[in-house]
This record gives structure tokens, sequence and C-alpha cells, in this order.
């Protein structure tokens, strides 16, 4: 089958760099027109013309944790480009490392805020707006962090952990026209994990059965999956995208 996104039109949170950024290339690249979203205009602009259709893509400056930035990029991509077909809530904030049990409560209520809250309120706007009466898919970023306890990155953790419950309650409620699926990255090459990967070497054997770091486009291939119609019975999908590290077995450390 061959996977297009020709004539959908998408809009991406946190498409400045990294994941985001990958993910609005290739769904352009695939045929979509791509609304990229992050709260700096400067990293927009470098986003945009990265990615090189000035046709195919608009940027508009909004916070992810906010309901009237959602409503307002809702209402501007429908206007710019006639439709909204995909949403994907990729950006998100950890702004706290460390046990949950001696968490700073304003550094909680900020990851929820955005990782979180956030992508509630961007699905409400897009369901609301348009997707309610003509479908679409909804694609929540949570981590493989969120899928076991324990990591040091500890609220972050809860918040992709109630990310995935979040998107399979909304699964639940939103079909038959609308999808909304989780990918759950392990460690990829971006600014958000640099502490985790620096200083490692491109060709570093990590301790995982495909033994190499995540690039962007790993999980924009996925992600090109979970907006298409290859997918078009998958909804409340958790796709772990991890070169297998979550496994276990000889190779974990
Ligand atoms: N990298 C990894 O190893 C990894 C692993 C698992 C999951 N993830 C998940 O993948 C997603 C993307 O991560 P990444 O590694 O690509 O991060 P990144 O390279 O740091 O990029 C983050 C993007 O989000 C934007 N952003 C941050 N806070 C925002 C806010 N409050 N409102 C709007 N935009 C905001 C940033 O632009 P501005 O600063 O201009 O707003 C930027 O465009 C996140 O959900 C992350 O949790 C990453």
């Amino acid at each position: 089958m061959d996977i297009n996104l020709e004539g959908r039109v998408a809009v991406v949170t946190g498409a400045s760099r990294g994941i985001g950024a990958a993910i609005a290339k290739t769904y352009v690249d695939a045929g979509a027109k791509v609304v990229i979203t992050a709260r700096r205009p400067e990293g927009l602009e470098k986003a945009a013309a990265e990615i090189g259709a000035p046709e195919s893509v608009h940027a508009i400056a909004a916070h992810a944790g906010k309901a009237e930035d959602a409503e307002r990029v809702v209402a501007e991509t429908i206007e710019r480009f006639g439709r909204l077909d995909v949403l994907v809530n990729n950006a998100a904030t950890n702004p706290y490392m460390g046990p949950v049990i001696d968490a700073e409560i304003r550094a909680w209520d900020k990851t929820f805020e955005v990782n979180l809250r956030g992508p509630l309120v961007w699905t409400q706007a897009a369901y609301r707006g348009w997707m309610k009466e003509h479908g679409g898919s909804v694609i929540n970023i949570s981590s493989i962090d969120g899928l076991r306890p324990g990591g040091p990155l500890a609220i972050y953790g809860v918040t992709k952990s109630a990310l995935v419950f979040l998107s399979q309650q909304l699964a639940t409620e939103v079909g038959p026209n609308v999808r909304v699926n989780v990918l759950a990255p392990g460690l990829v090459k971006t600014d958000f994990a640099r502490a985790l990967w620096e200083g490692a070497g491109d060709d570093a054997k990590y301790p995982w059965p495909l033994q190499r770091l995540g690039q962007p486009t790993d999980i924009a291939n996925a992600a090109l999956f979970l907006a298409s119609d290859a997918s078009s019975w998958t909804t409340g999908a958790v796709l772990v995208v991890d070169g297998g590290g979550t496994l276990g077995g000889p190779f974990s450390s």
C-alpha cells in the first residue's frame, strides 16, 4: 500500500525542532499541508525553511498548554488550508528530575499543563472545530518513560502514562470517525534528551536489540502510518518505537 497524505491537513505541536519538525517534514513529503506550532517564532521560521515547501507549511506561534491557543490554531488552519485531518500532540516539557515524593508542586503543575492538559485541549479544539463532523486522526506522543515506573524523569513519566490512558479514553468516545493513537518513543537524538546521548559518538552501540539511538525520522515514519489510511482500523493503540529497548533480555543494561 502506498502510504500518503495527499489532500490532508495536519497540525503538529512542538514542530520547530526534533521529533515534531521531522513529523512535519515527513507529512509534507507525503503530500500533506502542515501547520507547525511552537512558542518561539524564530524556531518555527527555521523549521519551515528546512522543510522547504512554502505553499505546504504555515507556522503559528502557540503555547501547547493553552486552550485559547489551540482554538486560534484550529481556526487559522481551517481558514488557511480548508480542513484539519490530523493533529499531532507532540510538544512536551520536563522541568524537574528526581523523585515524585520530593516534587515541587509548581513543577508538577507545569508538567501537567503542557504534557497532559495540552493534548486534551488541543484535541477538544480539533474535534469541535472540524473532526467531529468530518473525521480525523489524533496522535499523542508519549514516551517509554510513561510505560514503566521507576525512572528519574518521574513527574514527566506520570504525565506520559496518563497521556496513554487519556488517549485510550478519548478513542472510546470519538469513534468511529476519529481515531486516537499513541506513539511511545525510546531514546531519540534531539535537544530534549541531549544529556542522555551527548558524548556517546554517532556509531555508539546502545544496550538494546537494535543497538542504535533513535533518530527523529524513526518516530516520524510511525507517525505517518498513524496519520494515514493504512491505520484506518487502529485506534487506542500504543506504538512503541524504541529499538527494542523496553524488551529486556541479553541486551538490556
Ligand atoms: N527525545 C527523546 O528521547 C524522546 C523520548 C520519548 C518521548 N519524547 C517525546 O517526543 C516529543 C518531542 O520531543 P523532542 O525530543 O523532539 O523535543 P525537543 O527537540 O526539545 O523539541 C520540543 C519542541 O516543543 C516545543 N515546545 C516546548 N514546550 C512547548 C510549549 N509549552 N508550547 C509549545 N511548544 C513547546 C519546542 O519549541 P519552543 O521551545 O519554541 O516552544 C520544540 O519545537 C515530546 O513529547 C517528548 O516527550 C522524546
